[in-house]
């Protein structure tokens, strides 16, 4: 089982400079509502209730105003520094204490996932007591990721970053479940050419050893950029378009909270005032 997740929330946002100068990538705007809120809204939806959040040196304030400390989604949230963006792997030794020899999963900070049957999906991979599991999904440009090619028997074959050459055109997406050796697999990683350690490495040392497996993403569900500008503006058009809709928020930590039971009314109520009168508000008043 895995009951623990780590969210990545550091990085440079170079790309989205100059709107990353002072705010972090994370908690810039998708639509209505942080970014952050979207990979934690994964980790919960996944039944995890025991969560790190990896952030910058020196941007943990800004994080606490808005995630103080989970209480308030009946989760507890544990906030850690990165001095610097070493690699995605880094969170497994900056979070050995939190993880504490046990299997846990990894989502980035900038990750958006949307669609039917995801709940029960991210619920079936969190039972992995052994191994790695990636979760892959279909994309037009596989030369802009890193892809994981399978074999007929769907088992992981080679996985690639940006390929230059066709080897597969499922992207390896930003969700990660691994078993307790994750922590000793990322300590013997050494930094690459570009002098990050590479989480394709660390997925690497799983495959040599027979524990990887693969998931996917059909076609019915959306893994969305939020890297660049562009990015960001169509994954907002995206959460626009859903909510106006449908009525529904994707992404509404209360909600998916008072779903599982995890919080009660009064806390709704507490999170009203929080927020303030917004549309983020009204919605929680509907849920009462
Ligand atoms: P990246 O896309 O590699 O970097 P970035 O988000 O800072 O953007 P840019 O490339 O424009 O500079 O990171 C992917 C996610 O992982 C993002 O949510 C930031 C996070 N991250 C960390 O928190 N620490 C790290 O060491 C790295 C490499 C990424």
């Amino acid at each position: 089982m895995i009951k623990k997740g780590i969210i990545l929330s550091g990085g440079m946002g170079t790309r989205m400079s100059p709107l990353t100068k002072a705010v972090n990538k994370q908690l810039l705007p998708i639509y209505d509502k942080p970014l952050i809120f979207y990979p934690l809204s994964i980790l919960m939806l996944s039944n995890i209730k025991d969560i790190l959040i990896i952030v910058n040196k020196g941007q943990l304030n800004q994080y606490k105003k808005i995630l103080p400390n989970g209480k308030n989604f009946g989760i507890k949230i544990t906030y850690l520094e990165q001095s610097s963006p070493r690699g995605l792997p880094d969170a497994f030794i900056i979070g050995e204490k939190f993880i504490n020899g046990e299997n846990v999963a990894l989502i980035l900070g900038d990750n958006f996932f949307y669609g039917q049957n995801l709940t029960s999906q991210l619920q079936k991979n969190t039972k992995l007591n052994k191994g790695a599991k990636i979760i892959l999904h279909r994309v037009r440009k596989p030369e802009n990721y890193g892809v994981a090619k399978l074999n007929n028997k769907k088992k992981v074959i080679a996985i690639k970053e940006k390929p230059k050459k066709f080897v597969s055109d499922l992207a390896v997406t930003g969700l990660y479940f691994f078993d307790k050796n994750v922590v000793n697999y990322a300590k013997k990683l050494k930094p690459s050419k570009r002098g990050e350690l590479e989480i394709v490495d660390l997925i690497n040392l799983y495959k040599k050893k027979g524990h990887l497996s693969a998931d996917l993403i059909g076609r019915g569900g959306a893994w969305l950029d939020t890297g660049s500008i562009e990015d960001f503006y169509k994954t907002s058009a995206f959460v626009s378009a859903i909510e106006n809709r449908q009525g529904f928020k994707i992404a509404c930590l209360e909600e998916i909270a008072l779903n599982s039971k995890w919080i009660k009314k009064n806390n709704i109520l507490d999170a009203i005032k929080f927020y303030g009168n917004c549309e983020y508000s009204n919605y929680l008043k509907k849920l009462l």
